[in-house]
């Protein structure tokens, strides 16, 4: 049964309402929350699915304030007006979406070169060197210097409180404050941030990380980010720090360093998972896959390498290796979303799935049956919510990932209180569902074990873990999370501008 969530999303607009004032709230992030695309001359307009638009849009929605994002919508240029802004959302629009054009060039260096190949891997541990090309840095540096512009514009010299999003504009905020320090900064950095060690071959390290303390917050998803981050501002440009307080002093100005576990809307997964809809596709996937009597599990990925989607495969090869009684009558079906197809790391990635693939297909493949469905494109959501309710057990085995929301959309979605989910360790969502199985990536062995605990667990011990995991998500939901971020940005701010006391 589930109760009253402690944070819904009128409870947080109410919130928002009080805490905002007079000041405008400006978002920024390179992806946008209402993408226009041109579909046979018409204009479509698309939603990425995922946390930062469900989180940050009902904010917005209550605030009418301005989202400031790259325009990478092929329909993005006939949507807007002079002033490149557009009304969203589009069937009741309530707040501003201010769109930002970048050239070929522009998009190369920053987005896919030192954004995607540069902080990218630098920040995961995937083992996969990082790229520091200078042309890439000094593309990064005129974007973030472009969106600044921008920014600053839509502001025009009002009270204003800005929220960045992510590792694409770390120069932003102190760009901004530089510009007009009565500028309210936060900022949440949706990945992991990595040890000093690792930062330090950062070429340009030090101007990162006093970019982003131009903050007056800066919110990672869990402790260990923060600690890292404080320590690499304490070790490569001597900010002063004091951990017990989360504060980083940078240029005799404080900013709050503090962890924000993201999470998901629990109960319109959970509502959603129980539509007609829903119901009806489940019988059509179960029919085109025939996956009637079997015991299915899933993973749904960004084909990323820092998802361990090769160690997966690998290790489903090894259960069967190892359980052959199971041979047409376990499946796993993965479903992936391509990303990021021009750098070539991700080409790589690509070609060593599809021959992990082939190796454990054909190994163990019936004349009708084979282990893995491999499904690479990008299934509408109700596909993606069919197969959840479908799947006994659901694999999340990222080498490295700030928080994992697949995990958590997966508990939200099984109101019937059934599901094993498989985590890795190196997500920040283990640290929350400790009631999955937790399994190094890396240790095929085990994991191929889990496997068999995923498919063999009784019923009752299915209920048991589910129902704990599905307490945590409920009360830790999206809203919690973009509560929590946005009170400490702006009470925090109005306490910093007060002189500086010494601690
Ligand atoms: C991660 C990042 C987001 C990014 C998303 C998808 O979750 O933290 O900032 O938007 O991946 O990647 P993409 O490169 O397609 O925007």
């Amino acid at each position: 049964m589930i109760g009253e969530p402690t944070w819904t999303r009128e409870k947080l607009q109410r919130l928002v309402h009080r805490e905002i004032g007079d000041y405008q709230l400006i978002v920024v992030s390179n992806r946008q929350p209402y993408v226009h695309e041109l579909v046979e001359g018409r204009i479509s307009i698309n939603s990425p699915a995922g946390g930062l638009t469900t989180a940050i849009d009902p904010l917005m929605q209550e605030c009418g304030g301005t989202w400031v994002a790259y325009g990478g919508g092929e329909g993005d240029y006939y949507a807007v007006d002079e002033k490149n802004r557009v009304q969203v959302p589009p069937d009741d629009p309530s707040y501003t979406l201010r769109l930002v054009w970048l050239t070929e060039q522009e998009q190369k260096g920053y987005y896919a070169g030192f954004s995607n190949e540069g902080l990218w891997p630098l920040c995961h541990n995937a083992f996969i060197e990082p790229t520091f090309q200078a042309a890439d840095w000094e593309t990064y540096k005129t974007v973030n210097n472009v969106f600044a512009r921008q920014v600053l514009d839509e502001i025009d010299g009002r009270p204003a409180a800005v929220f960045t999003q992510d590792y694409h504009l770390a120069l932003l905020p102190r760009l901004l404050r530089e510009a007009d320090p009565d500028i309210i900064t936060g900022q949440f950095w949706h990945i992991p941030w990595p040890t000093y060690e690792i930062f330090r071959i950062c070429p340009w390290g030090d101007q990162l990380l006093d970019g982003l303390l131009g903050n007056d917050l800066l919110g990672f998803h869990i402790g260990d980010h923060c600690d890292n981050f404080m320590e690499a501002a304490s070790r490569v440009i001597g900010s002063q720090v004091h951990d017990e307080y989360n504060l980083v002093y940078q240029k005799e100005e404080p900013t709050i360093v503090r962890p924000f576990p993201i999470s998901v809307d629990f109960e319109a997964i959970n509502e959603e998972s129980q539509s007609p809809e829903v119901t009806l596709e489940i019988e059509r996937v179960m029919d085109e896959f025939d996956l009637g009597g079997k015991v299915v599990g899933l993973g749904i990925d960004r084909i990323d390498y820092t998802k361990g989607i090769p160690h997966r495969i690998r290790s489903i090869g090894r259960f069967f290796e190892k359980n052959p009684e199971y041979t047409g009558k376990v499946v796993f079906v993965q479903a992936g979303v391509m990303s990021r197809a021009n750098i070539h790391a991700y080409q790589q990635l690509s070609a060593q799935i599809d021959h992990e693939l082939e190796d454990v297909n054909g190994r163990f493949r019936t004349d009708n049956w084979q282990p893995i469905i491999y499904l690479p494109d990008n299934l509408p959501a109700v596909t993606l919510a069919a197969l959840r309710r479908i799947a006994r057990f659901c694999v999340v085995s990222s080498l490295h990932d700030g928080m994992n929301l697949v995990a958590k959309e997966y508990v939200a979605s099984r109101f019937d209180e059934d599901g094993v989910l498989i985590l890795s360790p190196f997500t920040g969502s283990a640290h929350e569902l400790t009631d999955s199985l937790i399994v190094n990536p890396y240790a095929t062995e085990e994991f191929a074990d889990a496997i068999l605990d995923a498919v063999e667990m009784p019923v009752e011990e299915r209920r048991e873990r589910m129902v704990r995991m599905r307490d945590v998500v409920e009360e830790n939901n999206i809203y919690m999370w973009a509560a929590r971020l946005f009170v400490d940005m702006m009470q925090g701010a109005r306490r910093s501008r007060r002189p500086i006391r010494s601690l």
